[in-house]
Protein backbone atom coordinates (compact mmCIF):
# COMPACT_ATOMS: atom_id res chain seq x y z
CA UNK A 1 0.00 0.00 0.00
CA UNK A 2 1.11 3.31 -0.95
CA UNK A 3 1.60 6.36 1.61
CA UNK A 4 -0.81 8.39 -0.60
CA UNK A 5 -4.47 6.98 -0.55
CA UNK A 6 -5.88 8.42 -3.43
CA UNK A 7 -9.57 8.70 -2.06
CA UNK A 8 -8.68 12.04 -0.78
CA UNK A 9 -9.21 14.04 -3.91
CA UNK A 10 -8.05 17.32 -4.44
CA UNK A 11 -12.06 18.20 -4.42
CA UNK A 12 -12.56 16.63 -1.26
CA UNK A 13 -9.83 18.35 0.90
CA UNK A 14 -10.53 21.35 -0.29
CA UNK A 15 -14.20 21.34 0.71
CA UNK A 16 -13.00 19.54 3.87
CA UNK A 17 -11.37 22.57 4.77
CA UNK A 18 -13.84 24.78 3.91
CA UNK A 19 -16.60 23.28 5.84
CA UNK A 20 -14.51 22.57 9.07
CA UNK A 21 -11.59 24.63 8.48
CA UNK A 22 -7.85 24.02 8.96
CA UNK A 23 -5.56 22.14 10.54
CA UNK A 24 -8.05 19.09 10.62
CA UNK A 25 -7.32 15.59 10.63
CA UNK A 26 -9.37 13.62 7.57
CA UNK A 27 -9.81 9.70 7.95
CA UNK A 28 -11.12 7.56 5.38
CA UNK A 29 -13.97 4.84 6.14
CA UNK A 30 -12.69 2.64 3.86
CA UNK A 31 -9.45 2.25 3.64
CA UNK A 32 -9.87 1.81 7.81
CA UNK A 33 -12.57 -1.12 6.78
CA UNK A 34 -9.59 -2.37 4.06
CA UNK A 35 -6.80 -2.51 6.80
CA UNK A 36 -9.02 -4.08 9.37
CA UNK A 37 -10.30 -6.90 7.22
CA UNK A 38 -6.84 -8.06 5.74
CA UNK A 39 -6.14 -8.96 9.41
CA UNK A 40 -9.90 -9.93 10.23
CA UNK A 41 -10.68 -12.38 7.40
CA UNK A 42 -7.21 -13.38 6.25
CA UNK A 43 -6.80 -17.22 6.11
CA UNK A 44 -5.28 -19.27 8.61
CA UNK A 45 -5.15 -22.64 10.30
CA UNK A 46 -6.09 -20.83 13.98
CA UNK A 47 -7.97 -19.02 15.58
CA UNK A 48 -7.27 -15.29 15.22
CA UNK A 49 -8.60 -12.38 17.21
CA UNK A 50 -7.64 -8.93 16.07
CA UNK A 51 -7.59 -6.85 18.66
CA UNK A 52 -6.55 -3.51 17.67
CA UNK A 53 -4.93 -0.92 19.43
CA UNK A 54 -6.40 1.94 20.74
CA UNK A 55 -3.33 4.32 21.02
CA UNK A 56 -2.70 4.61 17.37
CA UNK A 57 -6.37 6.88 17.00
CA UNK A 58 -8.73 6.45 19.51
CA UNK A 59 -11.58 8.29 17.91
CA UNK A 60 -14.91 6.94 19.19
CA UNK A 61 -16.16 6.79 15.86
CA UNK A 62 -13.20 4.83 14.33
CA UNK A 63 -13.15 2.18 17.45
CA UNK A 64 -17.35 1.66 16.75
CA UNK A 65 -16.76 1.18 13.21
CA UNK A 66 -14.16 -1.22 13.76
CA UNK A 67 -16.05 -2.80 16.90
CA UNK A 68 -18.63 -3.71 13.88
CA UNK A 69 -16.40 -5.20 11.96
CA UNK A 70 -15.68 -7.76 14.61
CA UNK A 71 -12.50 -6.17 16.50
CA UNK A 72 -11.08 -6.67 19.95
CA UNK A 73 -9.21 -3.83 21.48
CA UNK A 74 -5.57 -3.17 23.05
CA UNK A 75 -6.09 -1.11 25.82
CA UNK A 76 -3.47 0.54 28.47
CA UNK A 77 -5.71 2.94 30.11
CA UNK A 78 -8.97 3.36 31.94
CA UNK A 79 -9.63 6.02 28.96
CA UNK A 80 -9.27 3.61 26.45
CA UNK A 81 -10.86 1.10 28.14
CA UNK A 82 -14.10 3.38 28.26
CA UNK A 83 -13.79 4.68 25.06
CA UNK A 84 -14.16 0.86 23.84
CA UNK A 85 -17.03 0.21 25.72
CA UNK A 86 -18.64 3.64 24.69
CA UNK A 87 -18.19 2.47 21.22
CA UNK A 88 -19.46 -0.75 21.54
CA UNK A 89 -16.57 -2.77 21.95
CA UNK A 90 -17.47 -6.05 23.37
CA UNK A 91 -15.49 -6.67 26.98
CA UNK A 92 -14.78 -10.17 26.29
CA UNK A 93 -12.25 -9.05 23.11
CA UNK A 94 -10.50 -6.73 25.02
CA UNK A 95 -7.22 -7.03 26.37
CA UNK A 96 -5.02 -4.70 29.43
CA UNK A 97 -1.15 -4.00 28.49
CA UNK A 98 0.48 -1.57 29.93
CA UNK A 99 3.21 -1.95 32.46
CA UNK A 100 1.54 0.28 35.05
CA UNK A 101 -2.53 -0.20 35.37
CA UNK A 102 -3.81 1.85 38.23
CA UNK A 103 -5.97 -0.23 40.72
CA UNK A 104 -8.89 1.77 39.60
CA UNK A 105 -8.62 0.57 35.57
CA UNK A 106 -7.55 -3.25 37.09
CA UNK A 107 -10.83 -2.85 38.84
CA UNK A 108 -13.11 -1.31 36.22
CA UNK A 109 -11.83 -4.30 33.64
CA UNK A 110 -12.46 -6.76 36.23
CA UNK A 111 -16.19 -5.51 36.69
CA UNK A 112 -16.85 -5.13 32.98
CA UNK A 113 -15.28 -8.94 32.47
CA UNK A 114 -12.30 -8.45 29.82
CA UNK A 115 -10.34 -11.14 27.90
CA UNK A 116 -7.47 -10.91 30.34
CA UNK A 117 -4.85 -9.20 31.49
CA UNK A 118 -0.95 -8.42 29.91
CA UNK A 119 1.29 -8.35 32.58
CA UNK A 120 4.17 -6.86 32.91
CA UNK A 121 6.17 -8.02 35.69
CA UNK A 122 5.70 -10.32 39.25
CA UNK A 123 4.99 -7.47 40.95
CA UNK A 124 2.09 -6.57 38.70
CA UNK A 125 1.11 -10.25 39.44
CA UNK A 126 0.28 -9.12 43.02
CA UNK A 127 -1.22 -6.04 42.47
CA UNK A 128 -3.74 -8.09 39.67
CA UNK A 129 -4.46 -10.52 42.09
CA UNK A 130 -5.38 -8.02 45.39
CA UNK A 131 -7.45 -6.17 43.12
CA UNK A 132 -9.21 -8.97 41.95
CA UNK A 133 -9.39 -10.75 45.75
CA UNK A 134 -11.27 -6.88 46.79
CA UNK A 135 -13.92 -7.42 43.72
CA UNK A 136 -14.09 -11.40 44.63
CA UNK A 137 -13.38 -12.19 41.18
CA UNK A 138 -10.64 -14.06 39.52
CA UNK A 139 -8.34 -12.13 36.59
CA UNK A 140 -7.74 -14.18 33.20
CA UNK A 141 -3.97 -12.95 32.78
CA UNK A 142 -1.03 -13.72 30.02
CA UNK A 143 2.29 -12.96 30.65
CA UNK A 144 4.58 -10.21 28.77
CA UNK A 145 7.25 -11.62 27.81
CA UNK A 146 10.31 -9.68 26.44
CA UNK A 147 11.85 -11.85 23.99
CA UNK A 148 15.34 -9.67 23.55
CA UNK A 149 14.73 -9.88 19.89
CA UNK A 150 16.15 -6.64 18.30
CA UNK A 151 12.95 -5.27 16.04
CA UNK A 152 15.34 -2.98 14.19
CA UNK A 153 12.96 0.21 14.46
CA UNK A 154 13.30 3.83 15.91
CA UNK A 155 14.75 3.11 19.43
CA UNK A 156 12.21 5.29 20.69
CA UNK A 157 9.44 2.34 19.76
CA UNK A 158 11.59 -0.64 19.87
CA UNK A 159 10.21 -2.47 22.90
CA UNK A 160 11.59 -5.87 22.87
CA UNK A 161 15.00 -5.58 23.95
CA UNK A 162 16.62 -6.34 27.56
CA UNK A 163 17.15 -2.73 27.66
CA UNK A 164 13.61 -1.72 27.86
CA UNK A 165 11.24 -1.64 30.26
CA UNK A 166 8.64 -3.82 29.02
CA UNK A 167 7.86 -7.20 30.07
CA UNK A 168 9.25 -10.22 31.73
CA UNK A 169 12.85 -11.47 30.65
CA UNK A 170 12.44 -14.46 29.30
CA UNK A 171 14.89 -16.02 31.53
CA UNK A 172 12.39 -15.42 34.57
CA UNK A 173 9.49 -16.30 32.65
CA UNK A 174 9.05 -20.03 33.97
CA UNK A 175 9.67 -18.97 37.45
CA UNK A 176 7.01 -15.68 36.80
CA UNK A 177 4.54 -18.14 35.42
CA UNK A 178 4.72 -20.52 38.55
CA UNK A 179 3.93 -17.90 40.58
CA UNK A 180 1.19 -16.62 38.88
CA UNK A 181 -0.54 -19.84 38.92
CA UNK A 182 0.24 -19.75 42.83
CA UNK A 183 -1.84 -16.87 42.79
CA UNK A 184 -5.49 -17.33 44.02
CA UNK A 185 -6.90 -14.53 42.51
CA UNK A 186 -5.56 -15.44 38.91
CA UNK A 187 -6.30 -17.88 35.56
CA UNK A 188 -3.11 -17.71 33.77
CA UNK A 189 -4.84 -18.15 30.38
CA UNK A 190 -1.66 -16.37 27.70
CA UNK A 191 1.59 -15.51 26.76
CA UNK A 192 1.91 -11.87 25.07
CA UNK A 193 5.22 -9.88 23.74
CA UNK A 194 5.05 -6.55 21.81
CA UNK A 195 8.45 -6.17 20.14
CA UNK A 196 7.93 -2.83 18.78
CA UNK A 197 6.27 -0.21 16.45
CA UNK A 198 6.97 0.35 12.30
CA UNK A 199 8.64 -3.05 11.96
CA UNK A 200 8.96 -3.76 8.29
CA UNK A 201 10.21 -6.84 8.15
CA UNK A 202 8.64 -10.33 9.35
CA UNK A 203 11.74 -11.87 10.92
CA UNK A 204 11.88 -10.16 14.46
CA UNK A 205 8.36 -11.24 14.53
CA UNK A 206 8.89 -15.00 14.07
CA UNK A 207 12.45 -14.99 15.97
CA UNK A 208 9.87 -13.59 18.73
CA UNK A 209 7.37 -16.21 17.96
CA UNK A 210 10.54 -19.49 18.16
CA UNK A 211 10.64 -18.33 21.45
CA UNK A 212 7.44 -18.23 23.03
CA UNK A 213 7.30 -21.47 21.35
CA UNK A 214 10.24 -22.98 23.43
CA UNK A 215 8.67 -20.96 26.43
CA UNK A 216 5.26 -22.47 25.82
CA UNK A 217 6.68 -26.31 25.86
CA UNK A 218 8.51 -25.82 28.62
CA UNK A 219 5.12 -24.79 30.29
CA UNK A 220 3.73 -27.39 29.33
CA UNK A 221 6.50 -29.62 30.86
CA UNK A 222 5.42 -28.22 34.03
CA UNK A 223 1.93 -28.59 33.55
CA UNK A 224 0.87 -24.72 32.66
CA UNK A 225 -1.35 -24.49 29.76
CA UNK A 226 -1.46 -21.66 27.33
CA UNK A 227 -4.35 -21.42 25.74
CA UNK A 228 -3.62 -17.85 23.23
CA UNK A 229 -0.88 -16.52 22.13
CA UNK A 230 -0.64 -12.62 21.55
CA UNK A 231 2.37 -11.51 19.57
CA UNK A 232 1.07 -7.67 19.65
CA UNK A 233 1.28 -5.61 17.10
CA UNK A 234 4.22 -3.02 15.57
CA UNK A 235 3.39 -4.26 11.57
CA UNK A 236 5.05 -1.28 10.24
CA UNK A 237 3.60 0.98 6.83
CA UNK A 238 4.56 2.57 3.97
CA UNK A 239 5.71 6.36 5.06
CA UNK A 240 7.88 6.81 1.83
CA UNK A 241 8.76 3.70 0.03
CA UNK A 242 9.30 1.09 2.62
CA UNK A 243 8.00 -2.75 1.37
CA UNK A 244 6.20 -3.56 4.10
CA UNK A 245 5.32 -7.19 4.66
CA UNK A 246 0.68 -7.76 4.24
CA UNK A 247 -0.83 -8.37 7.51
CA UNK A 248 -1.69 -11.91 5.31
CA UNK A 249 1.35 -13.05 4.66
CA UNK A 250 2.15 -12.49 8.39
CA UNK A 251 -0.65 -14.06 9.42
CA UNK A 252 0.12 -17.10 7.36
CA UNK A 253 3.90 -17.15 8.59
CA UNK A 254 2.64 -17.41 11.91
CA UNK A 255 -0.04 -20.20 11.41
CA UNK A 256 2.52 -22.05 9.18
CA UNK A 257 5.22 -22.25 12.29
CA UNK A 258 2.26 -23.40 14.79
CA UNK A 259 1.44 -25.77 12.95
CA UNK A 260 -0.23 -28.48 15.32
CA UNK A 261 -0.88 -26.58 17.90
CA UNK A 262 -3.98 -25.71 19.48
CA UNK A 263 -3.43 -22.26 20.06
CA UNK A 264 -5.88 -18.84 19.58
CA UNK A 265 -2.97 -16.38 18.25
CA UNK A 266 -3.89 -12.82 19.00
CA UNK A 267 -3.14 -9.66 17.24
CA UNK A 268 -2.39 -5.71 18.66
CA UNK A 269 -2.00 -3.67 15.36
CA UNK A 270 -2.62 -0.39 15.43
CA UNK A 271 -0.87 1.80 12.87
CA UNK A 272 -1.23 -0.42 9.93
CA UNK A 273 -5.03 -0.64 10.20
CA UNK A 274 -5.45 3.66 10.52
CA UNK A 275 -2.29 5.06 9.22
CA UNK A 276 -2.37 5.34 5.86
CA UNK A 277 -6.51 5.86 6.39
CA UNK A 278 -5.69 9.61 7.41
CA UNK A 279 -3.93 13.24 6.67
CA UNK A 280 -3.54 16.53 8.27
CA UNK A 281 -5.16 19.03 6.11
CA UNK A 282 -2.80 21.96 6.92
CA UNK A 283 -3.19 25.48 5.25
CA UNK A 284 -0.32 27.88 4.47
CA UNK A 285 0.07 30.47 6.36
CA UNK A 286 2.90 32.76 5.32
CA UNK A 287 6.28 31.50 3.40
CA UNK A 288 9.37 33.18 4.20
CA UNK A 289 12.89 33.04 3.14
CA UNK A 290 15.82 33.15 5.78
CA UNK A 291 19.12 33.50 3.91
CA UNK A 292 18.18 31.40 1.40
CA UNK A 293 16.51 28.75 3.53
CA UNK A 294 12.35 28.89 2.26
CA UNK A 295 9.94 27.94 4.99
CA UNK A 296 6.64 27.45 4.11
CA UNK A 297 4.77 28.43 7.78
CA UNK A 298 1.42 26.37 8.07
CA UNK A 299 -1.01 26.41 10.82
CA UNK A 300 -0.33 22.77 11.96
CA UNK A 301 2.61 22.31 14.02
CA UNK A 302 4.25 20.02 16.46
CA UNK A 303 1.52 20.30 19.15
CA UNK A 304 -0.75 18.60 15.88
CA UNK A 305 1.74 16.17 14.98
CA UNK A 306 4.16 14.57 17.28
CA UNK A 307 6.08 12.60 14.38
CA UNK A 308 8.70 14.45 12.73
CA UNK A 309 9.72 16.35 16.14
CA UNK A 310 9.95 13.31 18.28
CA UNK A 311 10.96 10.54 16.16
CA UNK A 312 12.10 12.34 13.19
CA UNK A 313 8.91 10.29 11.34
CA UNK A 314 8.71 11.24 7.73
CA UNK A 315 5.45 12.08 6.34
CA UNK A 316 4.89 12.42 2.69
CA UNK A 317 3.77 16.23 1.68
CA UNK A 318 1.94 17.33 -1.46
CA UNK A 319 -0.15 20.69 -2.20
CA UNK A 320 -3.47 21.02 -3.08
CA UNK A 321 -3.14 24.87 -4.41
CA UNK A 322 -5.18 27.50 -3.24
CA UNK A 323 -6.42 30.93 -4.54
CA UNK A 324 -2.84 31.98 -5.61
CA UNK A 325 -2.33 35.63 -5.09
CA UNK A 326 1.21 35.20 -5.52
CA UNK A 327 2.99 33.28 -7.81
CA UNK A 328 3.58 29.76 -6.83
CA UNK A 329 7.90 29.33 -6.20
CA UNK A 330 9.29 25.69 -6.54
CA UNK A 331 11.95 25.65 -3.61
CA UNK A 332 13.50 23.46 -1.55
CA UNK A 333 11.33 24.06 1.80
CA UNK A 334 11.45 23.73 5.47
CA UNK A 335 7.55 23.06 6.19
CA UNK A 336 6.96 24.63 9.88
CA UNK A 337 4.66 25.41 12.46
CA UNK A 338 4.04 28.36 14.10
CA UNK A 339 5.00 26.93 17.85
CA UNK A 340 8.16 28.40 19.49
CA UNK A 341 10.23 25.32 18.94
CA UNK A 342 13.39 24.55 16.43
CA UNK A 343 12.03 21.26 16.60
CA UNK A 344 8.33 22.36 15.46
CA UNK A 345 8.44 20.91 11.83
CA UNK A 346 6.22 18.23 9.80
CA UNK A 347 8.36 18.13 7.18
CA UNK A 348 11.97 19.08 6.14
CA UNK A 349 13.56 19.89 2.52
CA UNK A 350 10.22 19.04 0.55
CA UNK A 351 10.50 20.08 -3.13
CA UNK A 352 7.84 21.47 -3.69
CA UNK A 353 5.78 24.51 -5.22
CA UNK A 354 4.39 26.35 -2.95
CA UNK A 355 2.16 29.68 -2.74
CA UNK A 356 0.27 31.38 0.82
CA UNK A 357 -3.19 30.01 1.03
CA UNK A 358 -3.01 26.43 -0.08
CA UNK A 359 -3.39 23.77 1.12
CA UNK A 360 -0.77 21.05 2.13
CA UNK A 361 -1.47 17.74 2.85
CA UNK A 362 0.66 15.60 5.26
CA UNK A 363 -0.28 11.93 4.43
CA UNK A 364 0.13 8.22 7.17
CA UNK A 365 -1.11 10.53 9.80
CA UNK A 366 -4.19 8.28 11.20
CA UNK A 367 -2.31 6.99 13.67
CA UNK A 368 -0.42 8.91 16.53
CA UNK A 369 -1.60 11.40 14.91
CA UNK A 370 -4.64 13.07 16.81
CA UNK A 371 -4.30 10.83 20.18
CA UNK A 372 -0.45 12.43 20.34
CA UNK A 373 -1.44 15.50 19.95
CA UNK A 374 -1.38 18.47 22.54
CA UNK A 375 -2.59 21.99 23.66
CA UNK A 376 1.22 23.42 23.69
CA UNK A 377 1.04 26.77 22.95
CA UNK A 378 -2.81 27.08 23.92
CA UNK A 379 -3.46 25.79 20.63
CA UNK A 380 -7.06 24.37 20.31
CA UNK A 381 -6.79 20.46 18.89
CA UNK A 382 -7.95 20.03 15.79
CA UNK A 383 -11.22 18.53 14.25
CA UNK A 384 -11.51 15.32 13.18
CA UNK A 385 -13.31 14.07 10.01
CA UNK A 386 -14.21 10.86 8.87
CA UNK A 387 -15.12 10.08 5.28
CA UNK A 388 -18.26 7.91 4.35
CA UNK A 389 -18.89 6.85 0.69
CA UNK A 390 -18.51 11.03 -0.24
CA UNK A 391 -19.77 12.22 2.50
CA UNK A 392 -17.47 14.02 5.33
CA UNK A 393 -18.93 13.51 8.72
CA UNK A 394 -17.49 15.28 11.54
CA UNK A 395 -16.37 12.55 14.32
CA UNK A 396 -14.29 15.75 16.99
CA UNK A 397 -15.77 19.25 16.80
CA UNK A 398 -12.54 21.54 16.44
CA UNK A 399 -11.36 22.58 20.42
CA UNK A 400 -12.32 26.52 21.43
CA UNK A 401 -10.10 28.94 23.01
CA UNK A 402 -12.38 28.50 26.27
CA UNK A 403 -11.87 24.75 26.92
CA UNK A 404 -8.03 25.58 26.96
CA UNK A 405 -8.35 26.92 30.40
CA UNK A 406 -12.34 24.72 30.99
CA UNK A 407 -10.57 22.87 34.03
CA UNK A 408 -8.15 25.88 35.53
CA UNK A 409 -9.26 27.95 38.28
CA UNK A 410 -8.62 31.37 39.48
CA UNK A 411 -7.31 32.87 42.27
CA UNK A 412 -10.14 33.87 45.12
CA UNK A 413 -8.08 36.58 45.50
N1 LIG B 1 0.51 -3.39 21.58
C1 LIG B 1 1.29 -2.77 22.48
C2 LIG B 1 1.51 -3.38 23.80
C3 LIG B 1 1.89 -1.54 22.15
O1 LIG B 1 2.68 -0.93 23.04
C4 LIG B 1 1.67 -0.97 20.87
C5 LIG B 1 2.29 0.30 20.50
C6 LIG B 1 0.82 -1.65 19.97
C7 LIG B 1 0.27 -2.86 20.36
C8 LIG B 1 0.51 -1.13 18.62
O2 LIG B 1 1.64 -1.08 17.80
P1 LIG B 1 1.51 -0.69 16.25
O3 LIG B 1 0.80 -1.81 15.54
O4 LIG B 1 0.74 0.57 16.16
O5 LIG B 1 2.91 -0.53 15.81
N2 LIG B 1 3.98 6.84 18.82
C9 LIG B 1 4.85 5.98 18.07
C10 LIG B 1 4.44 4.53 18.18
C11 LIG B 1 4.40 4.03 19.60
C12 LIG B 1 3.89 2.63 19.70
C13 LIG B 1 3.60 2.27 21.10
N3 LIG B 1 3.06 0.97 21.27
C14 LIG B 1 4.89 6.46 16.63
O6 LIG B 1 4.21 7.43 16.30
O7 LIG B 1 5.61 5.90 15.82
Amino acid sequence: MSAVNRNFSPTIIREAANSFGTPLYLYDEAAIRNAFLHWHQAPSKHSVLTCYAVKANSNIAILQLLSRLGAGFDIVSQGELERVLHAGGKPERIVFSGVGKSSEAIARALEVGIKCFNVESIRELDHINTVAAEKETKAKVSLRINPDVDAKTHPYISTGLKANKFGISHEEAVTAYQYACSLPQLEVIGIDCHIGSQITELEPFLASLDKLLVLIDQLADVGIDIRHLDLGGGLGICYTNEQVPSAESYIAAVSDKLANRELEIVFEPGRSIVANAGILITEVILSKENTGKHFAIVDAAMNDLMRPALYQGHHHIDVVAGPRKLEASEHCWDIVGPVCETGDFLGLNRQLSIAERDLLVIHSAGAYGFTMSSNYNSRPRCAEVLLREDQLVEIRSREVITDLFAHEHLLAE
